[in-house]
């Protein structure tokens, strides 16, 4: 609304200022402080135009579901600039409910979510989840944490802080409302794992005091929160544990395997590999895992849930997969192993299959194919 005034005064400027003009003259007979007075609110209303100008009001959104009041939801989603986020909040839009979307732009980017910006169904709070916050919605996905070791470790108290702050301010706040609380964890709460693959009733094997334990120690606290507010306080949550994803808007400098690897074999650089490269992942698509992520939240399911494809690789297959995609000439070279590095990673998925009837549907090669197209 106030976008469409200011634009509104910024062309009729003249006419505007002329009738405040003629009435102010009438009222008080003094030229030169009229004068005055309107210079001063030609500047004011061109600086606010300008602060503005970002957004068109003439944009064209993608169409969205129309939906009655009883069905539309008010949805937020912490971290909703980020890779994941920006896809979710894509499919819940498109959905037609209403999206508020919490970020502090660590690693998220604006350019993930500006094709929103203006929908009368899209707000943007720009808040660092570390800090508390009001608000009426129905859910919440609390997906703000950075998610790469290049990003968590930057700042790991800071990244300790998101995982035990921002997790308890997010679900005071589902407490106070009544809203349900999805909670973004991740495999690394299975650590490097002894067991495989890895069932959600496995406990894990973390070191708490190596480099990645401010995320994986961060996510295992982020989990037990989620329970001792759902045990004391009848909280209704949900806990995705997240595999390896990939995906178009992934951050090409984050440092993870898959857009290191793309980025290197679109330069004709050597794809580099920690270790013998004989270490396993599994990957999916992100398109799978909104799906599964919008399928747990509206589950009656409350226990951990592994969210992954089940397709497992090696480190040396996935490079090769991706010289051949980008039909680069680059060579692969082996680094020394990088300090708490898990040697296997594989979701056993029987879970999801059972309560949510979901399971990956897109194969590794046609996302890195789509991801290639689309981001790089
Ligand atoms: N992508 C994966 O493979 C993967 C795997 C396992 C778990 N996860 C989890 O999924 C979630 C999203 O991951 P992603 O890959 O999109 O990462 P991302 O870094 O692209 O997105 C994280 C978002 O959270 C925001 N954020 C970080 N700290 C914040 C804070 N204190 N306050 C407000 N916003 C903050 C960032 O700015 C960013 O927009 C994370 O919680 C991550 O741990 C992701």
């Amino acid at each position: 609304m106030l976008m469409v005034l200011l634009w509104r005064a910024h062309y009729h400027k003249e006419d505007f200022l002329l009738k405040k003009c003629r009435k102010d003259l009438v009222t008080t007979g003094d030229f030169e402080k009229v004068k005055q007075k309107l210079e001063e609110m030609n500047t004011w209303l061109n600086r606010a135009f300008k602060e503005t100008s970002f957004i068109n009001v003439n944009k064209v959104f993608e169409p969205v579901k129309k939906r009655d009041i009883s069905s539309r939801k008010r949805i937020l989603i912490t971290g909703g600039a980020g890779f994941v986020g920006s896809h979710l909040v894509d499919v819940l839009m498109k959905d037609g409910h209403e999206i508020y979307v919490m970020d502090n732009f660590y690693t998220g980017r604006r350019c993930n979510i500006e094709h929103w910006i203006g929908h009368p169904n899209f707000a943007l709070l720009h808040h660092d989840v570390t800090e508390p916050y009001l608000l009426e919605v129905d859910q919440i996905y609390h997906l703000a944490c950075p998610a790469s070791p290049t990003h968590y470790q930057y700042n790991p108290i800071k990244t300790i802080k998101t995982n035990t702050l921002g997790t308890m301010n997010m679900l005071g706040l589902a407490r106070r409302i009544k809203a349900t609380m999805l909670l973004a964890s991740s495999s690394e709460v299975y650590g490097d794992p002894v067991q495989h693959p890895q069932k959600e009733t496995y406990w894990g094997n973390v070191n708490p005091i190596g480099p990645r334990a401010c995320y994986d120690e961060g996510k295992r606290i982020s989990e037990t929160l989620c329970y001792s507010y759902y045990s004391q306080e009848n909280v209704s949550i949900r806990v995705a544990r997240i595999f390896n994803s990939f995906g178009p808007r992934m951050h090409p400098n984050d440092g993870r395997v898959v857009s290191n690897f793309i980025a290197q074999a679109i330069k004709g650089e050597h794809l580099t590999i920690y270790g013998d490269g004989k270490q396993t992942r599994s990957f999916q698509y992100v398109k799978d895992l909104v799906r599964g992520l919008i399928a747990l939240m509206n589950s009656n399911y409350s226990l951990p849930v592994n969210l992954g494809n089940p397709d497992e690789y090696t480190i040396v297959q996935l490079a090769s997969y991706i010289i051949d995609i980008t039909r680069s000439n680059s060579s692969i070279q082996f680094l020394p192993k990088v300090k708490d590095d898990p040697q296997r990673r594989r979701p056993d998925i029987t879970v999801a299959k059972t309560y949510l009837n979901w399971k990956p549907e897109w194969e590794v090669k046609k996302g890195l194919q789509e991801t290639i197209n689309t981001n790089f």
